[in-house]
């Protein structure tokens, strides 16, 4: 049985090839995630961790290498794939005209939910994301940390196996952080849903990953659980100072730490 949920294998990505614009943005990048595991993707601004949940959501082809998400080939068997995941893109907006309830709608839709079951996950996600009062307003009277709590809530319809969240807590209040931390962890123990989640909050990784992976110019330099990386790197600090260390780390270009 395929114990991992999903696995890397030499991916690489490079943007503008052959021009001068060209940024390798994954090199030959390896991971492996496990079944029912919350991994952190960590790293600093244009590390590479935004392109890896496109190419493993297939909203983007790598240039090389391949990946496999729940046994799924993402070229292959990208239908399949689309399928069984939900993402939670960085910068995918909302549909500003329409209400709360109607972007769920809207992607339930798509999802293929007949109409009841459409009904009652927008009203369970709506709960969940705490806008039950703001469900029929429209979104652009939103805030921004409203927003983003519908965008987790809508990640999460369908019942996706595998849930890509890219900044989940970008903007959101330390009570909804809290909130969607234990949503996570729920879905974890409860559904068996994995988790991959990228962000720049370090309580938040430190709280919620199992694992987490330190990603350093398109390649993973570190990965272990939050306190382990804490106690390798971190020099008698917390999980910030490992990750400073981890990613200020200036060495071969190779980015492999020893
Ligand atoms: N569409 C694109 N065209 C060209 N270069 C890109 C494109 N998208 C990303 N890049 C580049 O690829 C590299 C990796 O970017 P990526 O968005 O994956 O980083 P990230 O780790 O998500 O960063 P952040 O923490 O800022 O969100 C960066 O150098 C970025 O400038
Ligand atoms: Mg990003």
């Amino acid at each position: 049985m395929e114990s991992l949920a999903v696995s890397t294998n030499n991916l690489t990505k490079i943007y503008n090839q052959g021009k001068a614009s060209e940024v390798v943005a994954l090199n030959n990048f390896n991971l492996g995630v496990k079944k029912g595991e919350i991994y952190g993707l960590l790293g600093g601004n244009g590390a590479g961790k935004t392109t890896t949940v496109r190419i493993l959501t297939t909203m983007i082809r790598a240039t090389s290498g391949n990946a496999k998400v729940l046994g799924y080939d993402i070229i292959t068997n990208s239908r399949e794939v689309r399928q069984i995941v939900g993402c939670l893109p960085q910068d995918a907006g909302l549909y500003e005209e329409f209400s709360a309830i109607e972007n769920l709608d809207f992607i339930a839709q798509l999802r293929g939910l007949d109409s009841e079951k459409r009904k009652e996950q927008r009203e369970e996600l709506i709960q969940l994301v705490g806008l039950e009062k703001r469900k029929n307003d429209r979104v652009e009277t939103f805030s921004g940390g409203m927003k983003r709590r519908l965008m987790i809530a809508r990640s999460m319809i369908g019942n996706p196996e595998i849930l890509f969240l890219d900044e989940p807590t970008a903007g959101i209040d330390v009570l909804v952080s809290r909130k969607v931390r234990e949503l996570i962890k729920q879905l974890a123990i409860n559904k068996k849903i994995t988790t991959i989640v990228s962000t720049h909050d370090m309580i938040f990784a430190e709280r919620l990953c199992d694992r987490v992976g330190i990603i350093r110019k398109g390649k993973l330099v570190a990965e272990d659980t939050p306190s382990a990386i804490v106690e390798k790197y971190g020099d008698g600090g917390d999980l910030e100072d490992a990750v400073v260390h981890l990613i200020g780390w200036v060495g071969d270009e190779e980015g492999e730490l020893a």
